[in-house]
Parts: C-alpha cells; structure tokens; sequence
C-alpha cells in the first residue's frame, strides 16, 4: 500500500487558526502551523510558494509581487479574510494561483463591531471608562461627559455592500438614524433590502448629508486614501468618521493631524495603514478610539472563516468549482 502521507498536498497556513479548523485540515492534508503565531515575512512567503501547494496567508501577510517566484509549486492561496488587498492578484494570476477568499460570514460581526465603535465614540465610552479607572471620576453631574444622540442622525455608509447594508440595517431599525450612501455600482431597490436610504452621487454630497461617516468599501488600488486631507476638511469639527474596513481607505497622517487639531469631530477605527505599527501622535489623538482589528473577531465567525478556506482547498484538491474565488 502507497503511504498517502507522502501524496497528501501541503498546506500551510501563516498564522494559528481556530483549533476545530487545524484539526480538519490536518485530517485530509500535510499542514504545517505557525506554532509562534507570528507574522511571517514577505521572503519567508515567497519560500513558502516553492515547498507548499496551498498557502493560507491573511491580512497580516503581504504578498506582494515579490511574494511570487518563478515557478512556484503553491497552486492556490486560500485566504483567511473576505479582504484581498495584502495579495497582488495580477502577480498570483501570472503565476497561474488561483485565489480564494471568505465571503459573507463575517458580515454580522464586523456590522456589530461598527455599531460599537459609533457608539463608543459617540457617547463617549472608552473615554469615560479611562476617566472611571484611573480615578478621576468626580460623581454624576449634569453636564458631565456629555455625548451625541444617535435618534434622527444620519449615517453616511461608504460601499454599500453586504456589510454596509448590515450596518445601516442596524442604525436604521435600532436606533433610528437615517442613512445616506455612496456606492460606485448603483444599487437596484431590491438590493436595500427594505432601508430607507438617500442615495449620494458623490463622496462628497455623502459627507454634507451625514452626521458620521462609516467605511465599507474595499481597500487599494482607487480606494487608498479616498478619505483624504481635503474630505477631512469637508468632515469638519462635527462630523465623526468610522472604519471597519481597511486601514489605507484614509490618509492615516492627515487624519491624526485633523483629530490633533480638532478639526474633525472624532475617528472610531479598527484598521490601520501599516497594522500594526500606530504612530504615537495618533495613540495620543483626542476624540479617537482604536481598536486592534477585531471586526470579526468572534469565535463563531473565525471558525466559519477558516472552514470556507478548508471548503476551498477540498473543492480546489477535488477538482470542483472554486466558489469563493477573486482571482
Ligand atoms: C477581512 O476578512 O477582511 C478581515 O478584515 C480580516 O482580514
């Protein structure tokens, strides 16, 4: 009998996954774990694309196009994240890789996350649990760290996609705000699902309708830096800006200096550009609260993520169709 051992494809996966994950993948293929959980480096990848058939790198991997040697044994990149813009594309198409990402099941947590963060900045949470635990809280007073209703405010939802619709269905139906959107594919009445919402024909009517601005839209390419000093400008010192999405989505440096300045009202991120280096002047910003990058980070939706990756692989190895394929 042939030790099937030797012909089982090789995977390996950059970062440690959910333990139930590990364990189907390990069943059906040869996987090797980053036991140190430590991001690996863009030359350590491109090694990995001669030794492995299957790479599962995730946003703290930067495959870029010199993650890609000539030649490379790896067939497939499952991607543990919805978001691609760490991967070039055109460089893994060249290579003949394909591309697979995890779609759709992290839409609630990431949605949940972004109404938590609106919340934290808008009534000003952390701020107030910072003040409560080092000591400095002097007793309930009127006028005592006062924040911003949401009621009858306007949500500016920028891409609306599966997760800004499931941002605005929240703020919508929970707390009573109106929604704005700008969405470079126009969407069909159908696809509101039911929300109400005013449709922008520009970023910059979307930020004139809203009272905080929420971003949905894929990182790279046209979206960097979308967010930049003069939309900031626009934003002025009343208007909040929300991030869930990706980190290069705003210029990062003016942004810190907008918040310095207090010339924007407040920030809510959870991505950044470089994560997860945080230069100290935005660590110190007033009116911002930073999350490190926990939009999906619920047990549930991390295993589910892994195990689209895993459904992946199977229909790849079986010879099946690529269902969540970007590339
Ligand atoms: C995603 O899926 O894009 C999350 O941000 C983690 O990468």
């Amino acid at each position: 009998m042939r030790d099937n051992v030797v012909t089982r494809p090789r995977v390996l996966l950059t970062r440690r996954w959910p333990a139930e994950v590990e364990t189907r993948l390990s069943a059906r293929y040869q996987v090797t774990l980053n036991e140190a959980d430590v991001a690996m480096s863009t030359s350590e990848i491109r090694r990995a694309m001669l030794e492995y058939d299957a790479v599962c790198p995730t946003v703290s991997d930067r495959l870029d196009v010199s993650a890609f040697p000539d030649r490379p044994r790896a067939r497939i990149l499952g991607n543990f994240g919805v978001g691609v813009n760490h991967i070039d594309l055109a460089a893994a198409q060249a290579a003949d890789i394909a591309v697979t990402n995890t779609p759709g099941v992290l839409t609630d947590a990431t949605a949940d996350l972004t109404i938590g963060l609106i919340l934290m900045l808008t009534r000003r949470l952390a701020e107030g649990e910072r003040e409560l635990r080092q000591g400095r809280w002097q007793g309930w007073r009127p006028t005592h760290m006062m924040g911003m209703a949401l009621s009858g405010r306007t949500l500016g939802i920028l891409g609306m996609g599966r997760i800004g619709r499931a941002v605005a269905q929240r703020a919508q139906a929970a707390f009573g705000m109106k929604i704005a959107y700008f969405s470079r594919t126009p969407l069909r009445e159908t696809e509101l699902e039911g929300l109400s919402a005013l449709a922008c024909d520009s970023v910059e009517a979307l930020i004139d309708a809203s009272d905080i601005i929420s971003l949905h839209c894929p990182g790279g390419g046209a979206n960097r830096h979308l967010i930049d000093a003069g939309r900031l400008r626009r934003m002025g010192p009343s208007r909040y800006l929300i991030n869930t999405a990706r980190g290069d989505i705003i210029d990062q440096a003016a942004l810190t200096d907008a918040l310095q300045r207090r010339a924007i009202g407040g920030a809510g991120l959870d991505v950044f550009e470089n994560e997860p280096d945080i230069p100290a002047t935005l660590l110190n910003a007033p009116n911002a609260v930073l999350l490190p990058h926990l939009g999906s980070a619920t047990r549930e939706t991390r295993a589910a993520m892994g195990m689209m990756v895993a459904d992946s692989l199977d229909a790849f190895f079986d010879g099946t169709e690529l269902v969540n394929r970007v590339a």
